[in-house]
């Protein structure tokens, strides 16, 4: 009688994983890609922070284009900008759940999950989006991305945004010293909290989807970010001054649930790949372009006044900021920073 049972079940099971394969809804799906070599109707999602004229919307339509029109329609992509599905606070969980299948923070973010995500906040490090992207794209790089696998997600690609500046409402910001006493949000971590600690000021991280407010009612003085990021979301409505800095960066990586990645099969799964690697290549295309743009649409909005450092006081921050990677150096890695720092002379401005 139970080994009926069991027989009658089995069956049961196997039938209804079958209907799971040909479902619609891709956030149901768990089981391991089947052999079947007919693309899978699926809709998957894909949350991010950003408004929709900056490096990673634009990656993110580049990669729903390839899918959707190589998939001859059966694979659709939901693209949700500006916080609109999750934001900072709940991304991370709904991906590990698999209820969304792509998301690409800042990875400054993730410093909670792995504390070698702090990279890009370390000073100075990388003069320009190529020597990010070579080390991301690099040994150590890759390491990092794959770090939490655990969680059932997986780092496909680096994304870039580019340098960051620093915005404020209190004063121009020039040496060290004018950071005194100031306040400034920052995207999270242990390395800008330290930043801003040996500059004599204070920090707080706040979702990006909160930072317009916390600056227009000052609950903080002032913020970091790329050209692309100020111009989109305005931040220089709220904010008096603006140092060109390029300090830090943002980079993102797209980041994608294990279960998702492995129900795909073959067939469906060479497309979706496929259209990550256009929608890297485009978001690595257009990061440089969309920045130089914002920085002019700022310049002309004339909304913040605008302080270009020299390098020679970029020098003086530099040194003061040094000691910083003596401190981070057994929580990020010396081989990491080593690699960061190779990948640097390789393709920084010094090269050019
Ligand atoms: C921020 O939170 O300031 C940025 O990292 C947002 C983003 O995704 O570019």
């Amino acid at each position: 009688m139970k080994k009926k049972l069991f027989g009658l079940l089995t069956v049961l099971l196997v039938f209804v994983l079958a209907a799971c394969g040909g479902s619609s809804d891709s956030t149901s799906a768990g089981e391991e890609g089947t052999a079947s070599d007919e693309i899978q109707e699926l809709t998957i999602k894909f949350a991010h922070v950003v408004s929709e004229n900056t490096p990673k919307h634009q990656g993110g339509l580049a990669m729903k284009e390839y899918i959707e029109e190589h998939s001859g329609g059966k694979i659709k992509v939901e693209i949700y900008p500006n916080s609109s599905l999750f934001g900072d606070q709940d991304e991370y969980q709904n991906l590990v759940a698999n209820n969304i299948q792509f998301i690409a923070p800042d990875v400054t973010k993730f410093v909670g999950h792995n504390p070698q995500f702090n990279v890009p906040a370390l000073p100075f490090l990388f003069d320009n989006d190529e020597a990010a992207i070579a080390f991301w794209d690099g040994e150590k790089g890759k390491e990092i991305l794959n770090s939490l696998e655990s969680d059932g997600v997986i780092g496909l690609y680096m994304w870039p945004n580019g340098g960051k500046h620093i915005t404020n409402n209190e004063r121009p910001l020039v040496t060290p010293e004018d950071f005194n006493g100031l306040k400034f949000r920052t995207q999270g971590g242990q390395v800008l909290e330290e930043l801003y600690t040996t500059l004599g000021a204070g920090s707080e991280s706040i979702p990006f989807s909160e930072l317009y407010t916390a600056l227009d009612q000052g609950v903080v003085d002032g913020q970091e970010n790329t050209f692309s990021n100020i111009e989109s979301k305005k931040f220089d409505e709220v904010q008096d001054y603006m140092s060109v800095m390029n300090h830090t960066r943002v980079d993102y990586a797209i980041f994608t649930n294990t279960t998702f990645w492995n129900s795909m099969n073959d067939a469906t799964k060479e497309i979706v790949q496929a259209g990550v690697e256009e929608g890297t290549r485009v978001a690595r295309e257009e990061s440089q372009k969309l920045n130089a743009a914002a920085y002019e649409i700022i310049k002309e909005r004339g909304e913040t006044e605008i302080i270009e450092l020299t390098p020679e006081q970029i020098e003086v921050f530099r040194q003061v900021l040094e000691p910083i990677y003596e401190e981070f150096e057994s929580a990020i890695g010396a081989d990491i920073i080593e690699a960061a720092r190779a990948a640097n002379e390789e393709y920084g401005n010094a090269t050019e």
